[in-house]
C-alpha cells in the first residue's frame, strides 16, 4: 500500500510512525511534512489546505490511500473531492465534518439525540445573547460559532465578562465569520478527557481513553494552548463508563449523522468530555485525531494501523481487527520559548539521536525543520516526546529522561503531565488501570 499522509504536525509523525510498521505499507508521502516525518516518509512541499494538489498528488503519485491529519482540509469538502475522484480517503465528508466546524450544528444533533452535553443556545442577536447569560448566571461560558484555532472559547466568571465575550464574537467580528453566531453554553465542572474511536459510519472501535493538558504551565495555569502533554489511559474514564461512552455518544452521534443528517462519519471521531458528578458530558466533537492525543493512543494501539484506515475508508471495518494493548504511555511537548505567543524559530535541537535511542521513548517532531543537515525549530510546540511502559510511572519516566536529554535555546515544557491520575491513584503502579 501506498499512503499519503497530510499534515506536518506532532500528530501526522505519530501517524506516519504507526503507518510504517504495517507490514502492506510500501510507500508513505507526506505533505507537507515535517524533519521527523521526513525519516519515514517523503515529504512534499504541498500545503494542507491545498486541497485540487492534495489531488493531483495523490493521483499522480497513484496513492491507495489518503489520511487527512488537521481539521481545516475537513471542513473544506477534501474528503468529498477525493471521493469524486475515485481516490480512497480517511476523514469525514465536509457534511460529517461540520460536528467539529460548526459547534451550533453539533450542539443541535447533541440535543436532537439525547446525547448528554451542556445546555447551550445558539444565536446571532447579542440581546438574546446576553438574555442567555442572565438565565444561566455565572460562570458561563461563550463560544464562537466556527473554527477558531482553539481560541473561541471563552468561560466567563461574571455576567459583564460573558457580555464582553459576546461582543467580541458578535459585534467586534474578532474571529470572522466563525463568529457570524454564538454559543452560550452552562459551565461544567469536573476532569476532562478525550475519546477518538475509528468509525465507518456504522460500525465503531474506540482507542485507549486519554487526558490532555491545554495550558502552558505546571497545575494547569497560564493561557491556553494546542495542548502541553497527554497520556493514556485516563483512569477518569473506567471500563464501564468507556462502554456508556461508545454507546450513547460516539454510536449516538454516528447514527444521527447517518440517519438524520444523511451525512456518513468514515475517519476518527474524536469526543471531548467533561466528566462531571452526572457522568460525561460532551464538551466538544472533533472530525481528526487530537494532538498530542494521537502520541500516546497510537502507540497503544494494537493492530494494523494501514489496514484499519483502509477498512474504514472503504466502510468496512471490522472493530475486532484492533485492540489496546495494557501498556500506559505519556507524551511531554517541549515548546519553543514565548509558546503559546510569540516565539523565535530556527534554534539547533541538540539530543535527539540519544533521546530517540532510547528504551520505550519515540520522539515525535512538530516544529521542526532542517536546516543545513541540522535540525531546528519551526514552530511552537517543537517536539513531543513519548515514553512507553507497563504503568503510567513508567511512561512518565520514559517520556521525562527522553525530554532530559534533548535541549535547544528557549524551550520550555510542563513537569507535571498525568498528575490528575497520579493524585487519583491509590496504587500508583497500576496508573489505576484497574479500578475498572
Ligand atoms: P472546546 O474547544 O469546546 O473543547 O473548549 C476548549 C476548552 O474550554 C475545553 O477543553 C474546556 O476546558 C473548556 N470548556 C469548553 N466548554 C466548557 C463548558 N461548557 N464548561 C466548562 N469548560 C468548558
Ligand atoms: N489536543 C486537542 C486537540 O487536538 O484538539
Amino acid at each position: 500500500m501506498k499512503i499519503l499522509v497530510v499534515g506536518g504536525g506532532g500528530r501526522e509523525h505519530a501517524l506516519v510512525w504507526k503507518l510504517a510498521q504495517s507490514p502492506t505499507v510500501t510507500d508513505i508521502i507526506a505533505a507537507p511534512g515535517n524533519a521527523g516525518i521526513a525519516e519515514l516518509a517523503r515529504c512534499l512541499p504541498v500545503a494542507a489546505d491545498d486541497i485540487k494538489g492534495l489531488v493531483r498528488l495523490a493521483s499522480e503519485e497513484r496513492c491507495d490511500l489518503t489520511v487527512i491529519g488537521p481539521e481545516i482540509p475537513l471542513t473544506m469538502g477534501i474528503a468529498d473531492r477525493f471521493a469524486d475522484e475515485g481516490l480512497a480517503v480517511f476523514g469525514p465528508s465536509k457534511s460529517a465534518a461540520r460536528l467539529e466546524g460548526s459547534k451550533w450544528f453539533a450542539k443541535e444533533l447533541m440535543q436532537r439525540a439525547g446525547i448528554p452535553t451542556a445546555r447551550a443556545w445558539a444565536t446571532a442577536s447579542r440581546e438574546e445573547a446576553i438574555s442567555h447569560v442572565r438565565e444561566l448566571g455565572a460562570p458561563v461560558v461563550i463560544k464562537a460559532d466556527g473554527l477558531a484555532a482553539g481560541k473561541g472559547v471563552m468561560i466567563a466568571a461574571s455576567e459583564d465578562e460573558a457580555i464582553s465575550a459576546i461582543d467580541a464574537v458578535l459585534t467586534e467580528g474578532r474571529f470572522g465569520a466563525a463568529g457570524s453566531h454564538v454559543l452560550v453554553e452552562e459551565y461544567l465542572e469536573g476532569e476532562e478527557a478525550s475519546i477518538l474511536a475509528f468509525t465507518d459510519g456504522r460500525r465503531i472501535a474506540a482507542l485507549a481513553p486519554s487526558q490532555d493538558h491545554k495550558r502552558a504551565l505546571d497545575g494547569d495555569r497560564g493561557p491556553n494552548t494546542g495542548g502541553m502533554g497527554a497520556y493514556a489511559p485516563a483512569p477518569v474514564v473506567d471500563k464501564r463508563m468507556l462502554a456508556d461512552i461508545e454507546r450513547d455518544v460516539i454510536m449516538a452521534t454516528v447514527r444521527t449523522l447517518a440517519e438524520e443528517y444523511d451525512a456518513e462519519y468514515r475517519g476518527v471521531l474524536y469526543a471531548g468530555l467533561m466528566i462531571t458528578d452526572d457522568g460525561p458530558k460532551v464538551l466538544e466533537f472533533n472530525c481528526r485525531f487530537g494532538d498530542p492525543e494521537t502520541q500516546v493512543v497510537l502507540p497503544l494501539l494494537d493492530g494494523d494501523l494501514a489496514e484499519i484506515m483502509m477498512s474504514v475508508a472503504v466502510g468496512e471495518l471490522d472493530p475486532s481487527s484492533l485492540g489496546v494493548t495494557d501498556q500506559a504511555a505519556a507524551c511531554v511537548v517541549m515548546a519553543s520559548g514565548g509558546y503559546p505567543g510569540a516565539y523565535e524559530k530556527g534554534k539547533r535541537i541538540h539530543g535527539l539521536e540519544i533521546a530517540g535511542s532510547m528504551e520505550g521513548v519515540v520522539v515525535f517532531h512538530a516544529g521542526t525543520a532542517d536546516s543545513k543537515g541540522a535540525t531546528v525549530t519551526a514552530g511552537g510546540r517543537v517536539l513531543g516526546v513519548t515514553g512507553t511502559g507497563p504503568a503510567l510511572p513508567d511512561a512518565l519516566d520514559r517520556a521525562y529522561a527522553g525530554v532530559a536529554a534533548i535541549s535547544f535555546d528557549g524551550e520550555h515544557h510542563r513537569t507535571d503531565i498525568a498528575h490528575r491520575a497520579l493524585e487519583n491513584t491509590e496504587d500508583p503502579k497500576t496508573g489505576g488501570r484497574d479500578g475498572a
